[in-house]
C-alpha cells in the first residue's frame, strides 16, 4: 500500500510537469503515447485508492458527464472593466493623466494584448487551485471551477518551493484558440449544428456548459494577465507576472515594459499586424502603469482603474445598401434613428441593423436610401455606420433621409436642447417607452434592485394598465397579478414580496433609481453623503450643488429642474408614503462626523495606507473639503511622500501647515 501512495504522488507531480512543458511551454518532453501511459497507470491506481481521491489531479482534467448547475460566488475583490480608447490621442490624454496625477514621478507602463475571450479569477491556497469564478456582473459570479480544471494550460497544483503567497488571485482571459475553433465549427457544420459567431461566443458557450466533459473537448486556453492578494511577492504588476509564470502560469509572451509614449505607439503599431499571426483572438492592447504603489496612489473611478486602459484596434469594416431608416424611443426620450440594411457578415456575425447616431450625422453624411453604406462593430455591441461611398451611387438612389419630426410612439413634436446632439421627444409623463424605461431602470439591480420584476412583466404590466410609473409598482394587488393556479399564486407572492423588500434599499440608490437625467451610481452616492435626506438636496440652490465635490453644472441644473416639475415632486411623496427610504439611516449617518468642518485641505504626493481618492472621501466624511490647487484660504495640505516641489514651495511661502499621512488618520480618529 505504501508504495502505491507513493507510486500515485510521483505520478500526479510528473503529470503535472508535462502538462506544463506540453500545454504552456509548447515544448513537451515525453511522446503523446508515453504521456497516456502514465495517465492510464495513475488512474488504475487511483481506481483501486479511492481514499487517496484529489479534486486536482491530472486524471480530474477529463471533466464530468454529470450535470450540475454553477454557485453564485461573490467577488473578494470586484472585477473592474477598463475604459477603451480608440485612437492615439486618447491614449496620449489617458498618458498625460496618469503623469498629472503622479505629480511627475517617473514611471513604466506594462504593455500586453488584450485577449478576446472571457475574464476569469482563479484563486489558489497552498499552492492548489481551489475555485474558478467567471467574471458576472463584477461583484459576483458563476463558480465554474469543475469546468476550468479541463483547461490544461491552467495548473492544478504549483510546483513545491516557489516563493508564491499561501493564498492568492490570478485573474485572466479563457479563449478558445483559432485552431479548435475552426475545428469546432467544422465538426458543427457536418452535425448541421449552428456555428458559433467568433472564438469568444464559443469561449463563453463551452465555459457555461453544465456538462465538464463537454468542457475538456472543446480545447480552451487562458491567459493570465493580473495578480492580485496579500504578500504577493513582487512591487510592480510585470514582475509579478514574471514570478507567475516562474509558477507555472502562462502569460502573453508580448508583455512589453516601456517607458516613453513613442515605445507605446511603437507597441500598438507593432502588433496591430503581427496579431494575426497569434494563435488566439486579440481586440486591442492594454497598458498599465508598472509600480503597484503608483496604482494605488492614482486609484480607481466607479468602473475601471486609472491606472490602466485597453487600447482597441480598428473594427473591421464592412460595405453594404441601406433599405430603410427607422426611430427607436429609448428610456430618457432620446431618438436613435436605425439603418435597417442588406444582410452582411462582420467580425463573424451577420448584422442587419445599425446605429446612425442623431440627426446632425445623418445631415453630414447626405444618407440616402439605396446608399452603399460602411458599417463597423466598434467597442459597443451595437454596429454603427461609419461612412457612405458616394462613389457607388446610381440612378437607382432612392430619397434623402430625413428625421422625423414628432414621436413615433406618442406623436409629440420633437425638440433638441441647445449644445446637445440629440433629439428627445419631451413628453416624459406620457410616452410610452419613456416610461417603461423609467420603472425598468428603477427595478434594476444597481437601483431598486427588484430582481422578482423583468422587463417582459413589467411590460405586461404596463399594457394592462396596472403600473403606469414607478411608485404604482408599490400599489400593485395580489388579485391583478395572480391567476387562479397555484404556480401562478407562487410567483405572484415572490414579485410582492421583492417589491416591499425595496422599501429598505438605502437612500443613495432610491435616489438614483429616480432616474434624475446625468444623476449616475456615483452622483446619487456623493448627493446622498452630502445632503443627506431628499427633502435637503430638494432644497439645494444651484450654488449649493456646485458646490459638492464631482457635482458640476449639467448634472446641478437637471437636479435643480427635476425637483421644480410638480409631477416629480408628487412622485416622490408617493414613494415617500410606501416606505422607500428618504434619508441616509442612523448607520450611515453615524460614519459622519464635523472634525473637519470648514476645513479646506489640498492632496498631494503618494500615500501608503489609503488612495487619494479614499482620503478624498475620507475629507469629506469628516465634514471637510478637498480642494485642487493651495491659496491662502487653504486650512491644511495633506502630503503623502514626493509632494510636488511647486506646491511645496507654494505652500511654505504661504505658511500652511503640512501634515502627513499618519497625522492625518490622529485627527479624523
Ligand atoms: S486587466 C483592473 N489585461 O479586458 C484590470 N484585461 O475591459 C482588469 N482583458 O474584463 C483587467 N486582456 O476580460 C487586463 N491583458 C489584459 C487583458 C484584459 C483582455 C479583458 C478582461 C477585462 C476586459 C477589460
Amino acid at each position: 500500500m505504501m508504495d502505491e501512495k507513493a507510486r500515485i504522488e510521483q505520478l500526479r507531480t510528473e503529470l503535472h510537469r508535462h502538462n506544463y512543458q506540453y500545454y504552456v511551454m509548447n515544448k513537451p518532453e515525453i511522446s503523446d503515447i508515453e504521456f497516456d501511459h502514465l495517465m492510464r497507470e495513475l488512474q488504475d491506481l487511483e481506481l483501486r485508492h479511492p481514499e487517496l481521491f484529489d479534486p486536482n489531479s491530472p486524471t480530474q482534467r477529463v471533466g464530468s458527464d454529470i450535470n450540475h448547475e454553477f454557485k453564485q460566488v461573490a467577488h473578494k475583490r470586484p472585477m473592474l472593466s477598463l475604459a477603451n480608447t480608440y485612437n492615439k490621442e486618447e491614449v496620449t490624454e489617458w498618458y498625460e493623466r496618469v503623469n498629472d496625477g503622479l505629480q511627475g514621478q517617473p514611471f513604466q507602463v506594462c504593455c500586453e494584448m488584450k485577449f478576446d475571450g472571457l475574464s476569469i479569477s482563479l484563486h489558489y491556497e497552498h499552492g492548489r487551485l481551489v475555485r474558478a469564478v467567471t467574471r458576472g456582473d463584477g461583484q459576483q459570479g458563476d463558480d465554474v471551477t469543475e469546468n476550468i480544471k479541463t483547461i490544461r494550460s491552467i495548473p492544478l497544483v504549483l510546483p513545491q518551493g516557489l516563493d508564491y503567497p499561501d493564498e492568492f488571485e490570478i485573474r485572466g482571459e479563457v479563449l478558445m484558440p483559432w485552431e479548435s475553433f475552426e475545428a469546432l465549427n467544422r465538426e458543427r457544420e457536418a452535425a448541421e449544428e449552428p456555428l458559433f459567431a467568433n472564438p469568444r461566443n464559443a469561449a463563453s458557450g463551452t465555459l457555461k456548459s453544465k456538462n465538464s466533459a463537454v468542457v475538456a473537448q472543446r480545447h480552451l486556453d487562458a491567459y493570465l494577465y493580473y495578480l492580485l492578494g496579500e504578500g504577493i511577492p513582487g512591487e510592480s504588476h510585470y514582475e509579478n507576472l514574471q514570478r507567475a509564470s516562474e509558477w507555472g502560469f502562462k502569460i502573453g509572451p508580448q508583455m512589453k515594459l516601456v517607458s516613453s509614449l513613442q515605445e507605446i505607439f511603437d507597441y500598438i503599431d507593432y502588433w496591430d499586424v503581427e496579431r494575426k499571426n497569434l494563435p488566439v483572438a486579440t481586440d486591442g492592447i492594454v497598458l498599465k502603469v508598472n509600480s503597484l504603489a503608483q496604482q494605488r496612489s492614482l486609484g480607481l473611478t466607479a468602473k475601471s482603474p486609472r491606472w490602466a486602459i485597453a487600447y482597441k484596434f480598428l473594427a473591421e469594416k464592412q460595405s453594404t445598401v441601406l433599405r430603410e431608416v427607422t426611430f427607436q424611443v429609448g428610456r430618457t426620450g432620446a431618438i436613435t434613428p436605425v439603418a435597417n440594411m442588406d444582410p452582411v457578415q462582420l467580425s463573424g456575425t451577420v448584422v442587419r441593423r445599425a446605429t446612425l447616431n442623431n440627426e446632425d450625422f445623418i445631415r453630414n453624411l447626405d444618407l440616402h436610401i439605396g446608399d452603399h453604406v460602411f458599417v463597423e462593430k466598434g467597442g459597443e455591441i451595437i454596429p454603427k455606420i461609419v461612412d457612405v461611398d458616394l462613389d457607388a451611387r446610381d440612378e437607382n438612389l432612392g430619397p434623402r433621409v430625413e428625421f422625423i419630426t414628432t414621436c413615433p410612439e406618442c406623436g409629440t413634436p420633437l425638440v433638441r436642447y441647445e449644445g446637445e446632439a440629440a433629439t428627445y421627444c419631451p413628453n416624459e409623463t406620457s410616452c410610452p417607452p419613456q416610461l417603461k424605461g423609467r420603472i425598468e431602470h428603477f427595478i434594476s439591480r444597481k437601483a431598486m434592485n427588484i430582481d422578482s420584476l423583468g422587463p417582459e412583466t413589467i411590460a405586461e404590466y404596463f399594457r394592462r394598465g396596472i403600473i403606469r410609473d414607478p411608485a404604482d409598482l408599490y400599489e400593485i394587488r395580489r388579485d391583478q397579478i395572480s391567476g387562479a393556479r397555484g404556480q401562478k399564486d407562487k410567483s405572484a407572492s415572490k414579485i410582492l414580496l421583492g417589491i416591499q423588500e425595496s422599501t429598505k434599499v438605502p437612500f443613495e440608490r432610491v435616489l438614483y433609481a429616480l432616474g434624475i437625467r446625468f444623476v449616475g451610481e456615483t452622483a446619487a452616492k456623493t448627493l446622498a453623503r452630502n445632503f443627506k435626506s431628499i427633502d435637503a438636496l430638494a432644497k439645494a440652490s444651484i450654488d449649493e450643488l456646485l458646490q459638492v465635490n464631482g457635482i458640476g453644472a449639467v448634472i446641478a441644473q437637471s437636479i435643480i429642474s427635476w425637483f421644480q416639475n410638480a409631477q416629480n415632486q408628487w412622485f416622490v411623496e408617493r414613494l415617500r408614503s410606501y416606505g422607500l427610504q428618504m434619508e441616509l439611516s442612523e448607520d450611515e449617518l453615524s460614519e459622519h462626523t464635523d472634525k473637519l468642518q470648514g476645513q479646506s485641505i489640498v492632496i498631494s504626493g503618494v500615500f501608503a495606507h489609503h488612495s487619494r481618492d479614499e482620503y478624498k472621501a475620507l475629507i469629506e466624511k469628516h465634514g471637510g473639503k478637498n480642494v485642487g490647487s493651495i491659496s491662502a484660504k487653504t486650512s491644511f495640505v495633506l502630503a503623502g511622500e514626493n509632494m510636488g516641489p511647486a506646491k511645496l514651495e507654494k505652500a511654505q511661502k504661504l505658511g500652511i501647515r503640512i501634515v502627513n499621512e499618519d497625522e492625518f488618520l490622529k485627527m479624523i480618529e
